[in-house]
Order: C-alpha cells, then structure tokens, then sequence
C-alpha cells in the first residue's frame, strides 16, 4: 500500500515534470505558476536530477568528486555526465583514469579552435540536452567557456544552475582571458555559489549576490587530490631535484611563453643538479613552441600530458613548481610546494605565500631570481611542506550534495523568478 502511494507519486511527479517540459517547449519560455495539485512532501519524494557538465581538464578533476559522492548517494540523486568536448584527450583520460563514462559529448572540439565556435556550438548543444533531461540542476565548474556555455543554456531551460568554485576575480577583465569575464558572467547566471574560500564568497557579496545564495565549501580539488595522495605510494626522495613546469594561458601564447622557455633554460644552467619535467598541453600554440624551444635541452623532459595519479606524484616529488595554472596553484598551496607564479594577476591570491609561493609574471630575470632563491633555500621551503587548509579539507563535494539537497523542494518545482528569490542556503527546507 505504501510502494504504491510513493510509485503513484512518483509517476505524478515524473508526468509533471513531463508536462513542465511540455509548456516550457510550447512557449519557449519559463512557466511561472506553481505546481497544481501536487503537494510539496510529494514532490520531495523523486530523487534530484543533476546534469554536470565537463568540457576541459579541470573541470573534470573538480567535478569528479562531486559526480562520484552523488553516486555514492544514488537513493538521493541521479546524476548524468555532459561532456562538451571542448578538450578531447585531456579529458578522456582522465574519465577513464577515474571511472566515468559520459552521458553525453557534444565533440565540439577542433584543432586550435576560436572561443566564440566553442561557446556557441555549446551552447546549442546543451539547450537541446537540457530541454530533454530537464534537469533539477544544472552543476557548472570553474571559469571556461564550457563553464559560460552551461550556465547559459541552464538558464534558457529554466533548469537552476548551481556553479561549483564561484566568485574568484582577479579584478582585472582582461586577466586571465577570458576566463575572468567567463566566471563573472557565470555569477549572473547562477542560482547558488559554491565559493571555495572566505574571500571568493567576499567577491560575490561585493557584487551584491545575497548572502544565502553562497556557500563557502572548500575547493573540491582538494577532495580529488587528498584522495589520490591517500591511494598513491609516496615515492623515495629522488636523488636528482627537478622542477615542474606548466604553462598553457591564452595569455601567455606568443612572446610571454618564449620568455618562459629563456627563463627555465637559464635556471638550469645555474643549477646544474636540477632538471625539469614538462607535461605538454596540447594546444598547438603552447606545443610547437615548447618543442622548438626546449626540445633539445639534456636536462629537460617534454611528456605528454599526465593522467591526475601521475601527476600528483610528479607534482608531489618536485622541488619547485612553475606554472600558470589555476589548479595547480592550488594544489601546491595544499602541498606547501614552493611556486613561482608565472601570470601577471591571480584569482587565486590565497595560494600565494612570501616564503614559498609568488607571482611572478613571465620575465626571465624575475624567474630567475625568485626561482634561484627557492632552489638555494631549499631547507627552508621544504619546512612548508604540510597540508595547508587553506582551499579547505576535501569535504567540499558532500558540502555541495547537502546544499542541494536542503532546497530538495526548490529544486523540483518549475523555476519561476518569483521562485528564485526564495532560494535561501542558510535555511533548510
Ligand atoms: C581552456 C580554458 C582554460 C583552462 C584550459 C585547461 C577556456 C576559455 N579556457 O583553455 O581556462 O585553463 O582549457 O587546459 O575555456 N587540445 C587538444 N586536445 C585536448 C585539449 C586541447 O588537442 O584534449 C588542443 C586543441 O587544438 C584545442 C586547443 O588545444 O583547439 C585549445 O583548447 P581550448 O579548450 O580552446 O584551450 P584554452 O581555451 O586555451
Ligand atoms: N594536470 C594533470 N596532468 C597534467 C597537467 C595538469 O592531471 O599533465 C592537472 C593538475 O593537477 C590540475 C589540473 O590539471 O589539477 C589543471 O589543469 P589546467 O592547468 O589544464 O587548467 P587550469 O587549472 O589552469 O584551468
């Protein structure tokens, strides 16, 4: 008798859902009346439908957490996996190396491809999707153009867009391009902001978003990598220090990424000792200048990019880091590994330390210096070298479920904008 009162609320649940989908199709636009006849405790009673969409290689290791808790919790939510793919390799491996198969992959990605093919086919691509599944949630990551694409056709659908890493800024628009507009837009657009730190949530409320529209989780980077560090063997020592390099920014193509090359071919030639490993992104215009430029070095290894395992291990090993990356930098401040960061402007101020972890910009006599710094004070740097809660303590993915699941009523009815506006975080439901 009770099976079948909930397999009855169920089905109404799922039929109005239907209906839903059928009104916002007719019109083309959002129904803002509440829902007839069903009453809240009902509708509470279907799971929450979740669509999380990965387009490149940090979005897939932020997102993998989140994906694998809710599956974990499979009575609670049904998640599905949208690839963009905006990155083809990069994140295919990474699938694989945690165990996720998409639901879907709109193969958006071209050789050397341009922002605006990538956002537009995207957004097209995910409409369609979103319009079929009719998601409760639509979960973005980050500050990509997928990230943008998402949280736009979340918003078209109606569906409630929640944006995982939210309020990072650097202040500058052009800095890092584009992904500072990208994440600002994507605050516009979002329902709740999952905001790793204390100051991202700072960021927010400054741009007035309410106070219980944010959450401040902790950046789920931090539950991917706590969690590969407990699976992997720390490695001995190596006898040979080395350094870790990475660089990839739009920013930096052209001269800025000749003047990283100078800067690590000068570095080693002042030590002698060091060597340095350079896992290669992809991208043409990072690639053939790369090889060009540092191809021949004998103390220089260009690899392929490295499945997240091995790259922890690597990253872990290292005596010093240089890098552009947004999620490097924060797995270094987690590792207490000493940094040189080589942009102008980060949005991760946090992750900076004068001691261990500086912004350097791209010039070669800065690198030089601060990196000859580090590696001479190598005693002192690695005093550092403890896990810093600074990005917080791998909970950040269970942190992002329960918010979802406090606004579980929210979450089913049709969006209205009325609605919207009773969206609270602080106050569960
Ligand atoms: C994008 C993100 C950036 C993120 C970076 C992570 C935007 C605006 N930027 O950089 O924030 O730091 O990804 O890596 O979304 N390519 C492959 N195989 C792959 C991936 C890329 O061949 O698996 C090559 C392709 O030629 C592709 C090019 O790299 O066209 C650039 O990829 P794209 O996603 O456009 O990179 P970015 O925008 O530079
Ligand atoms: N990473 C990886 N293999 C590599 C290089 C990087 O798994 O060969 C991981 C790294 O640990 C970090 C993420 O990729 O979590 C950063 O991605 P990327 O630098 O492409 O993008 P960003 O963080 O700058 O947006």
């Amino acid at each position: 008798m009770v099976v079948s009162t909930i397999a009855r609320a169920k089905t109404s649940v799922s039929s109005l859902r239907y209906q839903q989908f059928k009104i916002l199709s007719a019109h083309g636009q959002c129904h803002h009346g509440a829902v007839d006849g069903v009453e809240n405790d009902k509708l509470n009673m279907g799971k929450i439908r979740i669509v999380a969409v990965i387009g490149t290689r940090p979005e897939a290791i932020k997102l993998v957490p989140v994906i694998l808790a809710a599956r974990e919790r499979s009575h609670l939510f049904e998640v599905k996996v949208v690839q963009t793919g905006q990155h083809r390799e990069l994140v295919d491996q990474l699938m694989l190396e945690f165990g996720i198969k998409a639901d879907a992959n709109l193969n958006v990605m071209q050789p050397n491809q341009d922002l605006s093919y990538v956002l537009a086919e995207s957004v097209r691509g995910l409409s369609q999707l979103f319009a079929r599944e009719n998601p409760d949630w639509v979960l973005v990551q980050g500050d990509t153009t997928t990230t943008l694409a998402g949280a736009l056709a979340g918003f078209y659908n109606c569906g409630r867009v929640g944006h995982v890493e939210a309020g990072l800024r650097t202040g500058d628009r052009r800095s890092p391009f584009p992904e500072e507009i990208n994440r600002a837009l994507t605050t516009r657009l979002a329902d709740i902001h999952f905001a790793p730190t204390e100051l991202a949530r700072r960021n927010l409320l400054r741009e007035g978003i309410s106070s219980e529209e944010i959450l401040v989780t902790g950046n789920t980077v931090v539950d991917a990598l706590l969690h590969t560090l407990s699976r992997i063997q720390v490695e001995a020592p190596s006898k040979s220090r080395y350094i870790l390099v990475t660089a990839h920014r739009r920013e930096n193509h052209g001269p800025a990424l000749l003047e990283i090359c100078e800067a690590l071919i000068k570095l080693l030639t002042r030590f002698r000792d060091v060597r340095a490993i350079l896992p290669m992104h992809p991208n043409p215009n990072v690639r053939d200048v790369l090889v060009s430029r540092l191809g021949a070095h004998d103390r220089i290894t260009l690899t392929e990019p490295l499945g997240y395992t091995e790259f922890v291990k690597v990253l872990n090993a290292s005596v010093l880091v240089l890098t552009d990356s947004g999620g490097v930098q924060e797995e270094c401040a987690v590792l207490g590994k000493p940094m040189l960061v080589m942009r102008e402007h980060t949005e991760r101020p946090e992750a900076l330390d004068p001691d261990v972890a500086i912004l350097v910009g791209t010039d070669p006599a800065k690198i030089v210096e601060v990196g000859s710094r580090f590696l001479n004070d190598a005693n002192k740097t690695s005093k550092k070298q403890a896990l810093s809660g600074k990005f917080g303590d791998g909970s950040a993915s269970i942190q992002i479920l329960d918010a979802l699941l406090r606004r579980r009523d929210l979450s089913i009815k049709p969006v209205s904008f009325q609605g919207a506006s009773q969206l609270r975080l602080g106050s569960p439901t």
